[in-house]
């Protein structure tokens, strides 16, 4: 067992793992999944105490952020007994943060108890305020039941950062609503770029807000002050200096992040995907289960790290897009 850091072939330290625990989600997002989506068997997933020993394998050899992700991971069963879990690595001061990002469905009821076991802060993903177009977009969710759960988070004493993808013809008009809510509530605010994962109706390219775009539209309104600060995600951030407020960027299409890239996915069957958006992936279920002892884990995740490629592809240029992976963004949690 060797616990020396893991650092990929461009000299990237890797630090930040997200665990997408479930595949499965209450919601049906229309940029993000089909309505009809076939999921994996359940007898495909790692057990809970599988999860814990591959992420505790990780923390061993320097991740210091951890992100739990799914589909939706709080409808996984058992899932506040894997917070618990990784908490020791809160205690033990090898974790720096162990947080999650959610849709929000099922804050009411975990907030307290996350907060409890040491999580500080949830990104939570919200594209309007309008119950009807939430309920258009996501096609299963209700808007109440997630600004509930958002509500939940605040008063448990958690910091929510409201994730939301820009959409063309959808959130627009939402950009200053959207914003100004933020800032009554207290939240930061992340905007995404639409990301071409999975096929879906309708196009990506019809949907395609650029954040170059949207950052115009802000900045006719607002003075914007570019930040230093980092999260430890891809995010670029600004301060909106009449309201004080922090808005940050995810900008995989117009500005790619990829060389400061910290992070690996790992999901609910124990594939570990080096890079959001290519199909590369290595097993690490196998070694896992062929022996209780860490050698060959270990030696499996430095042989994927060895591999992990220097960036994604995704390009909506020329009127087409390319790049485009085959896999849903609920198969690796984003
Ligand atoms: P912070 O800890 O708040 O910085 O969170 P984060 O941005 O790392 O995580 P979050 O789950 O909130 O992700 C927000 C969006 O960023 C999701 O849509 C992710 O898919 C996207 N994202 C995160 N990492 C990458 C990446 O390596 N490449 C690309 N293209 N997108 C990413
Ligand atoms: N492009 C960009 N972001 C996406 N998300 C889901 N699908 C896509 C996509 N195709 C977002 C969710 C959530 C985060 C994990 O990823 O809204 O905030
Ligand atoms: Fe579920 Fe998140 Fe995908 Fe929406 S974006 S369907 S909430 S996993």
């Amino acid at each position: 067992m060797s616990d020396a850091a893991l650092i990929d072939p461009f000299s990237r330290p890797i630090s930040y793992l997200r665990v997408s625990v479930t595949d499965r989600c209450d919601f049906r997002c229309t940029y993000c999944m089909a309505e009809q989506m076939t999921f994996l068997p359940k007898a495909d997933l790692l057990t809970l105490e599988e999860l814990d020993r591959l992420c505790s394998a990780f923390v061993r050899m320097g991740v210091q952020k951890l992100r739990v992700t799914g589909g939706e991971p709080l409808v996984r069963k058992g899932i506040v007994t894997f917070f618990e879990a990784m908490s020791r690595h809160l205690s033990s001061g090898a974790l720096k943060e162990l947080t999650l990002t959610t849709n929000g469905s099922q804050l009411a009821r975990f907030a307290p108890e996350l907060a409890a076991l040491g999580i500080r802060r949830v990104n939570v993903s919200l594209d309007t305020l309008d119950p009807a177009r939430f309920a258009a977009i996501t096609r299963w969710g209700r808007l109440p039941q997630v600004l509930d759960g958002i509500a939940a988070a605040q008063a448990a004493g958690l910091r929510v950062k409201i994730n939301a993808v820009a959409l063309k013809g959808f959130n627009e008009d939402e950009l200053f609503p959207l914003t100004d809510w933020c800032a009554r509530e207290g939240h930061d605010l992340t905007w995404i770029e639409v990301m071409p994962m999975g096929d879906i109706e309708p196009s990506r390219l019809e949907q395609y807000w650029n954040l170059r775009d949207l950052r115009r539209s802000y900045e006719g309104r607002f003075t914007l002050t570019d930040l230093a600060e980092r999260s430890g995600g891809p995010a670029r951030y600004v301060r909106i200096e009449e309201t004080g407020q922090k808005v940050g960027f995810i900008t995989p299409l117009t500005h790619n992040f990829c060389e400061s890239c910290n992070r690996v996915r790992l999901t609910c069957t124990g594939e570990l995907y080096l890079c959001l958006g290519q199909e590369d992936r290595a097993d690490l279920r196998a070694p896992l289960r062929a022996s209780p002892d860490d050698g060959l884990l270990d030696a499996a995740i430095r042989a994927a790290i060895a591999r992990k490629p220097k960036g994604h592809d995704f390009d909506y240029s020329r009127t087409a897009i390319t790049g485009q992976v085959t896999r849903h963004m609920s198969h690796t949690g984003g």
